[in-house]
């Protein structure tokens, strides 16, 4: 999942912070902005390195990392849940392909996607596409009645009916969830014009890209807030 908005408090939780455009506040250079896909997964993940310069990266089965006499973390790593290198590095990496802020790894398309959604509260309302992965919108039925949140589903297919968008967001929801391609119709929606209307009214616009892949389609380029991956697929 890549994410403009971001993060996940050092093993606490998950908190949204809307971060601005990419590399305002970082030295990153722009011209990795210019890389295409395939010099991005061949270049990114090895920067972390310094001792062998190894080709394919090490795995690191580390739980934790040494500290100095003071109790001062060495190595700037303290525990493998949020500082494991060997995901760090995926996660640089799929943060490049998506031209975003920044990128976390979980363990499965699923609870990258339920992340997003247990940051919402009691009484908050949601917009999510009629046609999408069925287990995720089943997860979403039963953790929406549970949490008493509002979801409306609408069509985010060709022909998109505005009006009905329009009509939604005035329930003001804290975020819109797109899938596009969408499974198993792959009809396909208008990130830059959805996720726009969203922002209108302050709501997020999270779009599940996982039969697009960055090499199709940039989502957080075309406006969206977050982008996430099923990596069992296409990635
Ligand atoms: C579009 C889409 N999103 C999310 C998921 C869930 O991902 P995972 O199976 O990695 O939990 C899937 C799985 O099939 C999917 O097709």
């Amino acid at each position: 999942m890549a994410l403009r908005v971001l993060r996940q408090h050092k093993g606490l939780g998950w908190r949204l912070v809307r971060a601005g455009p990419r590399y305002l506040s970082s030295d990153k250079p722009r011209h990795l902005d210019q890389l295409r896909p395939g010099t991005i997964s061949a270049q990114i993940p090895f920067g972390d390195d310094k001792q062998y310069n190894s080709v394919v990266p090490a795995i690191y089965p580390s739980s934790t990392f040494v500290r100095d006499q003071n109790g001062t973390n060495i190595a700037g790593k303290i525990y493998a849940r949020d500082d494991n290198p060997t995901v760090l590095a995926a996660e640089g990496t799929i943060r490049e392909l998506e031209f975003g802020a920044d990128a976390l790894l979980f363990s499965s398309g699923m609870s990258a996607a339920t992340a997003v959604f247990k940051i919402l509260r009691p009484g908050d309302h949601v917009i999510v596409p009629r046609v999408m992965y069925w287990a995720l919108r089943g997860w979403i039925m039963d953790f929406a009645k549970r949490w008493k949140i509002e979801v409306k589903a609408l069509d985010f297919g060709e022909p998109f009916d505005k009006n009905k968008l329009r009509s939604a967001l005035s329930t003001r929801p804290k975020l819109v969830w797109l899938e596009t391609p969408a499974n198993p119709t792959w009809s396909v929606s208008d990130i830059s014009e959805i996720s726009s209307m969203a922002h209108d009214i302050g709501a997020f616009c999270v779009v599940d890209s996982t039969a697009a892949t960055p090499v199709l389609s940039q989502p957080l380029n075309l406006g969206a807030d977050i982008v996430m991956h099923s990596a069992t697929k296409y990635l």
